[in-house]
């Protein structure tokens, strides 16, 4: 890998197979990324976008092309390996926040510490520190359909960092919100790629997210 990058993604290619159709979602998708950067993608709907973050994400695995994340091969590790590479190294977010109704703010941020073993104290107090980093101390024992859009999809950001993630990956996030409710989101994203130098990828429609990134791409037809 060339140096300085924390993920390169090369001649990525995805077919996925139903039957007798093939649909090609990725035909060559390409992205080097240094630490610390934020980055946004655009394309229409269908060009391949989720695909692609589920796949630096380690949650899926390309066709054809190489992933390197920090001078690991990620495409050469068996799915054990990229399970915990994936638990350890990478963040999530999506459109919708996917947030359990029935279990407060602060315990749907607690409950990955504690699924992988974490104290009970320990847990929620990590919780808490990062409920009010994503300035939510006030909510953190409201249950989400107390909270607004946009709070619920806060608390979806400090879920994806309860494990320290280099990378965090965000698919439309904002993408089900109004527009101030779109700009606090990304206010977000940047305070912490900025001051935890978290590394940022941002899937979006929306052109106000480029005014956060700092590089942006165009996935077109499967392409970048
Ligand atoms: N599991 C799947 N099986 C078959 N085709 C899929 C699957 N997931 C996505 N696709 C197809 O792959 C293409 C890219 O999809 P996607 O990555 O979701 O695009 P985007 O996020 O940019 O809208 C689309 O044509 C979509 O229909
Ligand atoms: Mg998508």
């Amino acid at each position: 890998m060339s140096k300085g990058y924390l993920l390169e993604a090369k001649g990525i290619k995805r077919v996925y197979v139903n039957g007798d159709e093939e649909v090609e979602a990725l035909r060559d998708a390409n992205l080097k990324l240094k630490k610390g950067e934020a980055v946004s993608i655009f394309g229409p709907s269908g060009s391949g976008k989720s695909t692609f973050l589920h796949i630096i994400g380690a949650f899926d695995r390309p066709t054809d092309g190489l992933i390197e994340f920090d001078g690991r091969m990620i495409s050469a590790m068996t799915d054990e390996e990229l399970a915990e590479f994936r638990n350890r190294e990478v963040g999530f977010v999506f459109q919708f926040h996917h947030l359990l109704p029935e279990f407060s703010a602060l315990e749907n941020v607690a409950l990955p510490l504690l699924i992988s073993g974490s104290g009970k104290k320990e847990a929620y107090e990590k919780a808490r520190a990062l409920l009010s980093e994503v300035g939510l101390a006030e909510r953190i024992n409201f249950l989400p359909v107390k909270l607004s859009g946009g709070e619920k999809q806060r608390v979806a950001v400090a879920r994806a960092l309860v494990h320290d993630p280099r990378i965090v990956l965000a698919d439309e996030p904002t993408g089900n919100l109004d527009r101030e409710t779109e700009a606090e989101v990304m206010e977000i994203f940047s305070r912490l790629n900025r001051k935890k130098k978290i590394t940022f990828v941002i899937v979006s429609h929306n052109l106000l997210v480029k005014k956060f990134t700092d590089k942006h791409y165009d996935l077109i037809d499967g392409k970048m």
